[in-house]
């Protein structure tokens, strides 16, 4: 049993939150300043719990969210957030029909459907689609044909699609519509993956089901080999997240928007979040530079009147003044981060900010008291500062680590040999430009002069959001793992903290050694 107790050994050393951030209180403190102690532990890293509740309403099963910017979440960032049960906020950099029409995708998303998938017109030539095929580099070769109204008129099979036939016209070449498996958006029902694989069982040789509406426009294409992938993953240990409805869930970034005379334009602004409510959103963040303001007071206000049960994000602050403030105006979570992101520049330019775990520890006290949720936002490069992050939040936002991933918006470049992808800040001059003033208090179009608070810069692009997710939720576990801590709830209460030496950073990264493979 005495493996369990503490020692008084270690408690001078090792010191709770409440005790360990009121002893250094001179000084503001950040992932890589201090270090967390490991406690006695009967919790295996893959037995731990990653659930988190950020309001009444929004579950996540994981406590990840990618960040509202224009180089990282649009809905295709959005939708792989949520099936890997985190969350993703769409940026409003974009019209408000266009962000409600990105919102609608990730609503609409029916794992395994290909909802728009390449078609061809039937007159088209088989040679066509063969240039086509190389000019995509397309890893398939079977496609639907549908009329000019959308209409199924049949599917060329990949088995036709062959140089000796170059010359012959689709029409000749394809399976007639009456030959063709297709199954209804209605009768896929609420598992559309269960269903498909239900009919390739029944249907030997078939690999390919066509998803039609009534009158038989094409709405989608489910592959054999998807239902295969996705039937393996759902053994997987986190579930996507959903609302009660069965779809994804998907958060939308919105601006204060203002009127001629720079008052809120109360109208526009509930004009466009009931659209987004109305298409399902989950949850809208109220994203701005400085939070703690009347501006973003009143706009939390003006959407906690109008929609009483809409959960609510905002924010950015790093003082439990702000907590209190926008936890009065009516959100639900507060954003915390002021200049730690890795394209800000807002400390350098304005002087301001405060070092993330001093800011964290200061605002979850007065979230706790406000019994609102922290969302720890910016400056996180890996996963070890996530655990120290999640020590005082419910939940992380993180920009760079997903902005070089597949999902995120943007093509990939090559510069010497190596692929990267674009990244900026929302508060440099080209986001700006295209519509994030606002968060920083200017205009669109400036008449004066704007200082820019973040930088454009390039990640190295690093595949699939799966795939960085896994080794950061490996990363997650594996802390929790360290501190016995069975889910997050009790990972903020065993937390215990040390200040780390310069030399003892250096002791905590690989040294003294000819790196051959990165850990990643
Ligand atoms: P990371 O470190 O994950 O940070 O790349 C992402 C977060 O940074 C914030 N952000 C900015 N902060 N100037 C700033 O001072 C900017 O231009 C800027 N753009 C984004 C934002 O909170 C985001 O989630």
């Amino acid at each position: 049993m005495a493996a369990t107790r503490n020692s008084i050994f270690d408690d001078p050393f090792y010191q709770p939150a409440d005790k360990f951030f009121p002893a250094n209180t001179k000084i503001g403190l950040t992932f890589d300043d201090i270090t967390l102690a490991t406690l006695y532990s009967e919790i295996l890293p893959r037995d731990t719990h990653l659930e988190t509740t950020l309001a009444d309403g929004l579950h996540l099963h994981i406590p990840v969210i990618s960040a509202d910017m224009d180089t990282v979440t649009e809905s295709r960032m959005a939708i792989a957030m949520a099936l890997n049960g985190g969350l993703g906020l769409i940026h409003y950099n974009m019209s408000e029909r266009q962000q409600l029409s990105e919102v609608s995708r990730v609503k609409n998303h029916v794992h395994g459907l290909i909802q728009e998938p390449i078609q061809i017109a039937p007159d088209q030539l088989i040679g066509d689609v063969l240039a086509l095929i190389e000019q995509k580099k397309f890893g398939f070769s079977t496609f639907p044909v549908v009329d000019e109204k959308g209409k199924l008129v049949g599917l060329l099979s990949g088995h036709v699609v062959k140089p000796r036939y170059a010359a012959k016209k689709v029409s000749e070449a394809l399976t007639p519509r009456q030959q063709v498996h297709t199954i209804t958006k209605k009768e896929l029902g609420r598992d559309p993956i269960a269903r498909a694989d239900k009919f390739f069982t029944e249907h030997i040789g078939i690999h390919k089901l066509l998803v039609v509406d009534d009158d038989d426009h094409l709405h989608g294409l489910i592959t054999m080999s998807d239902v295969e992938r996705i039937t393996q993953e759902r053994k997987a240990q986190f579930k996507p997240a959903r609302d009660a409805h069965h779809h994804l869930v998907c958060g939308a970034a919105v601006s204060a928007t203002r009127n001629a005379f720079g008052e809120l334009d109360r109208q526009r602004i509930l004009g466009h979040v009931g659209g987004l409510v109305e298409r399902g959103v989950d949850v809208v963040a109220v994203s701005t530079a400085h939070g703690h303001t009347k501006g973003v007071g009143d706009m939390v206000r003006v959407l906690r009147d109008a929609f009483p049960k809409l959960p609510i994000i905002a924010g950015n602050v790093t003082s439990a003044a702000g907590v209190e403030f926008l936890a009065d105006c009516g959100a639900d979570a507060i954003k915390v981060g002021q200049g730690p992101g890795s394209i800000c520049t807002t400390r350098i330019v304005a002087g301001v900010g405060i070092p993330q775990m001093t800011a964290l520890y200061v605002c979850s006290r007065a979230a706790a008291k406000k019994k609102v949720s922290i969302l720890a936002d910016g400056g996180i490069t890996k996963s070890g500062d996530i655990v120290k992050a999640l020590t005082l939040s419910q939940a992380v936002i993180c920009g760079g680590i997903f902005a070089g991933c597949n999902e995120a918006p943007g093509d990939v470049v090559e510069i010497s040999g190596k692929l990267y992808k674009q990244y900026r800040g929302m508060g440099s001059l080209a986001a700006m430009r295209t519509g994030s003033a606002a968060r920083y208090g200017h205009d669109k179009n400036p008449t004066q002069k704007v200082a820019a608070e973040g930088i454009e810069a390039l990640k190295e692009a690093c595949g699939s959001v799966d795939r960085v997710l896994a080794q950061l939720i490996g990363g997650i576990q594996s802390g929790m793992g360290y501190l016995g801590a069975n889910n997050l709830e009790q990972l903020r209460e065993k937390a215990r903290y040390i200040r780390v030496s310069p030399a003892g950073m250096r002791e905590a990264a690989p040294h003294d050694v000819v790196e051959l493979k990165t850990g990643n």
